[in-house]
C-alpha cells in the first residue's frame, strides 16, 4: 500500500526520492507527492494518478532543495485526488504517512474546534496539525514535536516529516507500519521497504515500533516516543539492486516466474543434511522438545500465501502426523480461537506486513502458542513478532501477483514438515531422504517447464476473451486450482473460480456449458482416476477441458482441447511444478488483453490495512 521515501544528502532530492518512489509503484498507490526543502522553504507537488503525472508536474515546476520526502498514496480516507495526495502541510510542517489513524474523528474534531481548518479529507493532515502545535507550543525541536504530536495518535503508522524551521533534517517514526533508514555516504534515506533504497546503499536500519529517527546528512539519532536514545545495529542486505530491475523481461511477473528455480535452490542452499535425511533446524525455533510435544499446527495467511498453507498442511500432516488447520487471516482475527502453549502457530507471509495475518498471529501469541514466520522480507514485522524465523530467499518480489514467492514458501513449509516429521519419530531417516532429493531435483524440473512457456502463451489465446473459467484440482492440486484461479482474476480481471474436483457434482457443475472453459489439474499420482472422471464430466457437458498432464498421458489426448504437458515427478513434490505454467496462462492472457501485469487495478502489494 502507500510508500514512503525520504532524502537528505549532498545531492538534488526530488530525483532520487521519484526514483525511489517508483520502486515502491508495486505496492500500489493512486495517487503521489514530493515536498523538498530548498534551503528557504518547503515546496510541495502532488499529483493524482501515476508517477508520471507527478514528473511531469514537477517538469513545470522543478524542486532544487537537498532534502524532501516523497510517497505514494493508496486512498483509505478521502478519494484519490490531487487535495488528498501527500504530502500534507500545516504551518511549516510537511508530513507524509502509512498506516492509520484510527481515533481520526476526535482528533479532527477537537482541531476544528481549536480554529484549524482542514484542506483534505486525510487522517495524515492531521498529524501535520498536530505536529505544528507542538511546535508552536515550544517542542524545543521537530523530533520533540513529533514525539508529542504523536502522543494522542491511536493506530499503526509510518511517517516522515519536514520542517520549515529545521532545513537539514527529516524526523521519522514508526508504530505498525513499516519504514527503514538506509545510511549511506554523507547521506541518509528512509523508506517504507528496502527496494527503495537500494540503489543507494545497501545498509539499513529496521526501525522498530515506537522507535523516532532524526535523519541528517551527517547521521543518524534513534529515540523511543518515551525519549529514551536507542541505538539500532544497520544490517547489510545481500539483495542487490539489479535484483529490483526488469532484466530485459516485458514485466517483473514474468522474470519472477522465471526466476522461481532460483528461488527454491536459494532457499534450500544450506539448510538439507543430504546425509542424515534432515533439515538444520537453527532458524526454525522449535526445539526437538518442542517439535515432539506438538498438539496442533496452525497455518495463517492470507491470498496466495494461504494457497501455500493449504499445501503445507498435506506436507506437515502427512510427513510429521499432527493435526494442522489452515486459517485465513482476515477471519481468524474475527473469531475467539483458543491455543494452546504446546500449539505451533506458522504465519506464512511474502511482505511479512500483512495486517490480518499479524493480528490473528499476535492473539496465538498472546495465549502462549509458539509462533514461527515464514516471510521472504527480512525484519518485516511478523519475523519481528515470531519465535522463530524460516526467511524464503526469493529475493524481491515487485509484480503484485505473488509467483515465486509462493514456490519459496512451499519450500520452506516443505522443510518444517521434514524437521517436525524426523524430530517426531514418524519419518525415518531414508524416508526423510527420498522427501529432500525430489525437493532437489524440483529447480531443475521447474526449469524444463519454463523452457515451454512459447506453448503456455499459445493455450492463453483460447482465454483471451473469456469471461468465466473454472479451475479444478485434487488434493496437492486442489489449492493449485484455487492458486491458477486467483492468479487469472488478479491480473486479467476474468471470473475465475478454483473448486476441489471432488467438489464439481456438488454444484459448480451447474455452470458448465458449451465452451466453457474448464483448466483441470490432472498429473499421474494417486487421485489421478478419479480427476480424469471429472475431465470425463466436463467434456460429457461440452465444456473445454486445458489439462495439465503427465508427458506420455495418451488418455489425455482425447478428451482435452489443449494439453499442458508436466514432467513426471514425485506426488509430494507436483505443485511445486503445476503452478508453473497457471501462473504463465494468467500472465499470458493479462498480457495479450494489455493489463498493467504487475500493477493490476485496485490491489496493493502489501495490505497493510484491515
Ligand atoms: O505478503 P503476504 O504474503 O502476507 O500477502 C498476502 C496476500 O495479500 C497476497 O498473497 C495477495 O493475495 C497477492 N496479490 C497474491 O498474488
Amino acid at each position: 500500500m502507500c510508500g514512503i521515501v525520504g532524502y537528505v544528502g549532498g545531492e538534488v532530492a526530488a530525483p532520487i526520492i521519484v526514483d525511489g518512489l517508483r520502486r515502491l509503484e508495486y505496492r500500489g498507490y493512486d495517487s503521489a507527492g514530493i515536498a523538498v526543502h530548498d534551503g528557504e522553504s518547503i515546496q510541495v507537488v502532488r499529483a493524482l494518478g501515476k508517477l508520471k503525472a507527478l514528473s511531469e508536474a514537477l517538469g513545470d515546476k522543478p524542486l532544487a532543495g537537498r532534502l524532501g520526502i516523497g510517497h505514494t498514496r493508496w486512498a483509505t480516507h478521502g478519494r484519490p485526488s490531487e487535495e488528498n495526495a501527500h504530502p500534507h502541510v500545516a504551518g511549516g510542517v510537511a508530513v507524509v504517512h502509512n498506516g492509520i489513524v484510527e481515533n481520526h474523528i476526535e482528533l479532527r474534531s477537537e482541531l476544528e474546534r481549536n480554529g484549524v481548518v482542514f484542506r483534505s479529507d486525510t487522517d495524515t493532515e492531521i498529524v501535520a496539525h498536530l505536529i505544528h502545535q507542538a511546535l508552536d507550543g515550544g517542542a524545543e525541536d521537530l523530533l520533540e514535536a513529533v514525539r508529542r504530536g504523536l502522543s494522542s495518535v491511536e493506530g499503526a503508522y509510518a511517517i516522515a516529516v519536514l520542517s520549515q524551521h529545521e532545513p537539514t533534517k527529516i524526523v521519522a517514526a514508526r508504530h505498525g507500519s513499516p519504514l527503514v533508514v538506509g545510511c549511506g555516504e554523507d547521506e541518509m534515506l528512509c523508506g517504507s521497504d528496502i527496494a527503495a533504497l537500494l540503489s543507494h546503499t545497501r545498509d539499513m536500519v529496521f526501525l522498530e515500533d515506537g522507535d523516532i529517527a532524526e535523519l541528517s546528512a551527517g547521521g543518524l539519532r534513534i529515540e523511543t516516543l518515551a525519549g529514551q536514545v536507542v541505538e539500532r545495529q544497520s544490517k547489510r542486505i545481500d539483495w542487490s539492486p539489479v535484483m529490483a530491475e526488469r532484466g530485459g523481461y516485458k514485466h517483473f511477473m514474468l522474470k519472477e516466474i522465471h526466476e522461481q528455480p532460483d528461488a527454491i535452490a536459494a532457499t534450500l542452499r544450506g539448510r538439507l543434511d543430504l546425509e542424515h535425511g534432515d533439515v538444520y533446524p537453527a532458524e526454525i525455533g522449535i526445539t526437538p522438545e518442542a517439535a515432539t510435544s506438538l498438539r496442533r499446527v496452525y497455518l495463517v495467511a492470507c491470498g496466495t500465501s494461504y494457497h501455500a498453507a493449504l499445501i503445507g498442511r498435506y506436507w506437515i500432516e502427512s510427513l510429521a502426523r499432527v493435526p494442522c488447520m489452515v486459517e485465513l487471516g482476515s477471519e481468524l482475527s474475527n473469531r475467539d480461537a483458543l491455543y494452546f502453549d504446546d500449539d505451533l502457530v506458522i504465519a506464512v507471509s511474502q511482505s511479512g506486513e500483512t495486517y490480518d495475518t499479524i493480528g490473528a498471529v499476535s492473539a496465538a501469541k498472546e495465549q502462549g502458542a509458539t509462533l514461527l514466520a515464514i516471510a521472504n522480507v527480512l525484519d518485516s514485522a511478523i519475523p519481528r513478532l515470531s519465535h522463530g524465523a524460516l526467511y524464503t530467499r526469493a529475493g524481491p518480489e515487485i509484480g503484485v501477483a505473488s509467483t515465486k514467492c509462493f514456490t519459496a514458501q512451499l519450500a520452506a513449509l516443505l522443510m518444517v514438515a521434514v524437521y517436525l516429521g524426523r524430530r517426531r519419530g514418524v519419518l525415518t531417516e531414508d524416508q526423510a531422504l527420498e522427501v529432500l532429493q525430489a525437493l532437489c531435483e524440483v529447480p531443475s524440473q521447474m526449469n524444463e517447464l519454463l523452457g515451454d512457456a512459447d506453448y503456455v502463451r499459445t493455450v492463453a489465446t483460447h482465454l483471451t476473451h473469456a469471461t468465466d473459467v473454472l479451475f479444478l484440482g485434487r488434493g496437492y492440486h486442489f489449492p493449485i486450482a484455487l492458486e491458477g484461479a486467483l492468479k487469472l482474476k488478479e491480473i486479467s480481471y476474468a471470473h475465475a473460480e478454483g473448486y476441489a474436483a471432488g467438489e464439481m457434482k456438488h454444484g459448480p457443475i451447474a455452470l458448465i456449458e458449451e465452451g466453457l472453459p474448464v483448466v483441470v489439474v490432472c498429473p499421474k499420482n494417486s487421485s489421478y482416476d478419479k480427476t480424469l472422471g471429472n475431465v470425463q464430466e466436463v467434456r460429457a457437458r461440452e465444456g473445454t477441458v486445458i489439462a495439465l498432464a503427465t508427458k506420455g498421458d495418451e488418455a489425455m489426448h482425447d478428451l482435452a482441447a489443449q494439453i499442458i504437458w508436466l514432467p513426471d515427478a514425485p506426488e509430494l513434490v507436483q505443485p511445486f511444478l503445476s503452478v508453473v505454467p497457471l501462473q504463465l496462462l494468467a500472465y499470458y492472457v493479462a498480457a495479450r488483453k494489455g493489463h498493467d501485469v504487475d500493477q493490476p487495478r485496485n490491489l496493493a502489494k502489501t495490505v497493510t490495512v484491515e
